[in-house]
């Protein structure tokens, strides 16, 4: 696969403009508050440096790595965590930040999980929605940067099997391309 052969979906400056907004809104609604925002490794960290820097209440950061995909672009379908996050969040007001919603079993997986440390309250994010392809349906996701149709996307944090994960927009290979 060749990288002159990705298809772009949404571009830099779009991708950086709804970022911008919805960073006003989450200071809107967190005002008086601070941020502990919590970054699922490896894919959501471009969308959340970003965004972090149009929140103007204060805003702390920890991370946790979760992994479902062995490789390729199929869901294994089974959740391990990796890496915990380093420290505790009860009481505090989070905000979970990922960088693609399929088929909603991380972030089902991930809540249960962080619902039981008693944080203040528990909100989510995501850059990118496919509602099409969801299989766990109750997850519920606070704010979303854009909703795109079922291709697999690549840029912007996201990977194939590790690569293409700087770019600084979202694309996508074409099916006759991926299938070649
Ligand atoms: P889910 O558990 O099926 O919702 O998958 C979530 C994770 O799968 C994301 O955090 C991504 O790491 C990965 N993923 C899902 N769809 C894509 C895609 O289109 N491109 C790259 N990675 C994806
Ligand atoms: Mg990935």
């Amino acid at each position: 696969m060749d990288i002159k052969d990705l298809s772009i979906l949404i571009s830099e400056e779009e991708v950086e403009k709804r970022i911008r907004e919805i960073g006003a809104q989450i200071s809107r609604d967190y005002e008086g508050k601070s941020v502990h925002m919590v970054g699922i490794l490896k894919g959501s960290i471009f969308y959340m440096v970003e965004l972090s820097k149009y929140i103007t209440c204060p805003v702390t950061m920890d991370f946790m790595s979760i992994s479902s995909y062995g490789g390729g672009t199929e869901s294994s379908g089974v959740v391990r965590l990796i890496k915990d996050l380093d420290e505790p969040i009860e009481g505090r007001d989070v905000l979970v930040v990922e960088d693609i919603i399929d088929s909603g079993r991380s972030l089902s997986y991930l809540l249960s999980l962080l619902v039981k440390r008693n944080p203040g309250s528990l909100k989510l994010t995501t850059l990118l929605d496919k509602p099409d392809r969801r299989v766990v349906k109750d997850v519920n996701v606070d704010y979303v940067g854009f909703v795109i149709p079922d291709e697999f996307v690549l840029g912007y944090g996201l990977d194939l099997d590790q690569a293409y994960r700087n770019l600084p927009y979202v694309g996508y290979f074409k099916k006759e391309v991926l299938n070649s």
